[in-house]
């Protein structure tokens, strides 16, 4: 994958514009990043807030040759890249929540939302990443339940490292999970950086049900496997987790 930049001032979304270029044929690699969103997408149709340079707000094109079995699995590659990014240019160490919220001491540094679209190169995804990089990302409401790379490390980073060292994670961990064993590796790399793959009391919601139990690592999809207080293994493909404390 071979990664090509396109930088604008505002956009409503850079998911939108993303998904709007692979239409139009964008090569996998095409990469869209915006100053500021004014209609930023999050998972579950939620609003991604989005203030001018307070954040990197990020949409790359992949035309994957996974099965599409696998596809789940990108959301998990985006997520280890992100950490490793966020090491490297900022020593921000992340916890992975699953499936791909990055959380610093409980609270979500990052989100990723995946996104599939029809183009007339085959289906296409759209992997957008939204990293608080300023304490201006956040407003008071969300201060008890996000948190910035500013307000973690007491510095403004600056936006091109950690956009340099996101792309350049994201063509590592792209091109190893589409190797042979690739599906495997990423698995096992996602598990090595989320306390959330094994042993962690949470509690799911999903289509209005609520589930609590343990955790008992991923199936191979990326699908999260959790074992019920009645012994019971669960496993689940979607729906909101959230970390149970032990009494
Ligand atoms: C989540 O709900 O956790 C996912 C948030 C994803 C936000 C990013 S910001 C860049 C890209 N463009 C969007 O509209 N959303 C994603």
């Amino acid at each position: 994958m071979i990664p090509n930049i396109i930088n604008f001032d505002s956009l409503p979304s850079t998911n939108l514009e993303a998904a709007r270029l692979a239409r139009a044929g964008a090569n996998e690699g095409v990469c869209v990043v915006a100053a500021e969103q004014t209609a930023g997408r999050g998972r579950l149709q939620r609003v991604w807030l989005s203030p001018p340079g307070a954040g990197l707000y990020f949409s790359i094109v992949l035309r994957p040759t996974l099965a599409q079995g696998d596809w789940p699995l990108l959301t998990l590659m985006a997520a280890v890249a992100v950490h490793d990014a966020l090491l490297a240019a900022c020593l921000v160490e992340t916890d992975i929540k699953w499936p791909n919220d990055l959380l610093v001491a409980e609270k979500k540094l990052c989100g990723i939302l995946a996104e599939t679209v029809e183009t007339q190169l085959g289906r296409a995804v759209v992997l957008g990443i939204g990293i608080n990089l300023t304490k201006d990302s956040l407003p008071a409401e969300l201060q008890a339940t996000a948190t910035s790379v500013e307000s973690v490390t007491g510095v403004r980073p600056e936006l091109a490292e950690v956009l340099g060292a996101l792309v350049s994670e994201l063509v590592t961990q792209y091109e190893s999970l589409q190797r042979v064993g690739g599906t495997r590796k990423i698995i096992r790399e996602w598990c090595l950086r989320s306390s959330y793959c094994e042993g962690r009391l949470i509690r799911v919601t999903e289509g209005g049900e609520t589930l609590a139990g343990t955790t008992r690592g991923l199936e191979p999809d990326g699908a999260l496997r959790v074992e019920t207080v009645g012994g019971k293994i669960k496993v689940l493909r979607a729906g909101d987790v959230t970390s149970v404390r032990p009494d």
